[in-house]
C-alpha cells in the first residue's frame, strides 16, 4: 500500500468511526473534524458505500451509518494478549485492505510470531484454490506466521488442531455448539434444516525445507456479520451475528482470544503433536456414526467414519470391514444411520 493510499484509508476509517455514532453529523462538521473539504467528505462517503458500508443521509441532518460497524482496534487487541502470547507475537499488522493476509506474510521473512489482520481482502483465498469472500469490516481475516525446526512431519494434523483452538477461543465468548467438519471447517448444525452451515475455515501454507526448518502461515477466516457480498458463496454458511442472540462479542476481543489460543497451540505443537488434540477433535466432529463420502482427485469413496489417527489422518471403514486411511480430500455426509 502506498503512502497516499494509507492516508486515504486512515481518512476512511476515521470517517467510519465518526459516522458510527448514533447521531447524524453534517458534512460541514465531518469536514472540520477530519480537516478536509465538504467535497472531500462526500467523496469519502461514496467510497465507504462502495465498500458495502451503508450510509444514511437525511437532508438537513447529515449522515450516519445504517448498520453498526465494529472496526478492528490494534491497541485493544494487543492489550488483550495473555503474557505468553505477548511474548510470542512479535509483530501485529492491521490493514484496511490487502490482497490476502496469507499472501502478505508469504512475502515476508522471519515470519515466526508475525500476525496480519485486515478489514477486507481483495483476493482472499480458501482451501482447494477457492476464493474466500472477504467484504469490509464484516468478518475476521487473520494470518499468523510460525516455524518448525523438524520439517513438515512436525506439522501433521496442525490444521485440525487449529480448528480446535479456534473453537476454544470462540467458546469463551459465545455459547453456540461449534462443530468441526474434517479436516478443519468450523460449522454449526443448521436449525430447522438438515445439514450444517460453515462459519469459519483454516488455510495453512508451508514454505522452506520440508525435512528441516520450515515456515508456515496459518490463515483463519471467520464469518462475523456478513450482510454483503455473500451471494456468491456456493455452500450453506452462517455468521456469528446470527448465533449471538443480540450479544455479538467485539471483533478485536475475538481476534485477541484466537491469537492467545493459537500462540499456545503453536509454542507446544512440536512436542505435543496432534495426539494431544485428537480426542477433543473427535468429540467436536460432525462425522460420528455417519456414512460419509470422501472425494479425492477423481475418486469418490463411500464408507463409515471411524476416527482419526494420532497424525490427524482420517480413518474410514468400508462395508467389507476394510480400514482406509486418508491424509486429504473433501468429506460430505451421505446419510445418518
Ligand atoms: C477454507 O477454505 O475453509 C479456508 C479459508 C481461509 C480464509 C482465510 S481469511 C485469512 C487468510 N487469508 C486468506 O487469503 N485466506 C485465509
Amino acid at each position: 500500500m502506498s503512502a497516499s493510499d494509507s492516508v486515504e484509508w486512515q481518512r476512511i476509517t476515521d470517517l467510519i468511526k465518526l459516522l458510527a455514532e448514533e447521531r447524524f453529523r453534517s458534512g460541514e462538521e465531518l469536514g472540520e473534524r477530519l480537516e478536509i473539504s465538504r467535497a472531500a467528505v462526500w467523496k469519502y462517503i461514496k467510497k465507504i458505500e462502495q465498500l458495502g458500508v451503508g450510509v444514511e443521509s437525511v437532508k438537513g441532518k447529515g449522515y450516519r451509518l445504517k448498520n453498526k460497524v465494529n472496526l478492528l482496534d490494534h491497541r485493544k487487541i494487543q492489550s488483550l494478549f495473555v503474557p505468553e502470547a505477548a511474548i510470542e507475537i512479535k509483530a501485529l499488522d492491521v490493514f484496511a485492505s490487502i490482497s490476502s493476509t496469507n499472501n502478505y506474510l508469504m512475502q515476508k521473512e522471519n515470519i515466526k510470531g508475525h500476525v496480519c489482520l485486515a478489514e477486507m481482502q481483495t483476493a482472499g483465498r480458501g482451501r482447494r484454490g477457492r476464493a474466500w469472500v472477504s467484504p469490509f469490516a464484516q468478518n475476521i481475516y487473520l494470518s499468523m506466521g510460525w516455524c518448525f525446526e523438524s520439517g513438515v512431519s512436525a506439522v501433521k494434523g496442525l490444521s485440525l488442531a487449529v480448528g480446535v483452538s479456534v473453537i476454544n477461543a470462540l467458546a469463551e465468548h459465545l455459547e453456540s455448539e461449534f462443530k468441526l467438519k474434517w479436516p478443519n471447517d468450523i460449522v454449526i448444525h443448521a436449525k430447522n434444516q438438515q445439514g450444517y452451515q460453515k462459519l469459519a475455515g483454516v488455510l495453512i501454507e508451508l514454505r522452506g525445507d520440508l525435512s528441516g526448518f520450515c515456515e508456515l502461515i496459518i490463515g483463519v477466516g471467520i464469518n462475523y456479520s456478513m450482510h454483503s457480498g455473500a451471494d456468491v458463496i456456493d455452500q450453506p454458511w452462517i455468521d456469528l451475528q446470527s448465533l449471538s442472540e443480540g450479544k455479538l462479542p467485539d471483533r478485536s476481543l475475538l481476534v485477541a482470544s484466537i491469537l492467545n489460543h493459537l500462540s499456545e497451540l503453536l509454542v507446544n505443537y512440536e512436542q505435543r503433536t496432534f495426539a494431544f488434540y485428537r480426542k477433543q477433535w473427535e468429540s467436536l466432529c460432525i462425522h460420528q456414526n455417519q456414512l460419509v463420502c470422501l472425494s479425492q482427485a477423481d475418486k469418490l469413496i463411500e464408507a463409515k467414519y471411524f476416527g482419526l489417527t494420532d497424525d490427524g489422518a482420517l480413518i474410514l471403514i468400508k462395508e467389507t470391514g476394510e480400514k482406509l486411511i486418508f491424509d486429504g480430500g473433501e468429506i460430505s455426509i451421505r446419510r445418518s444411520q
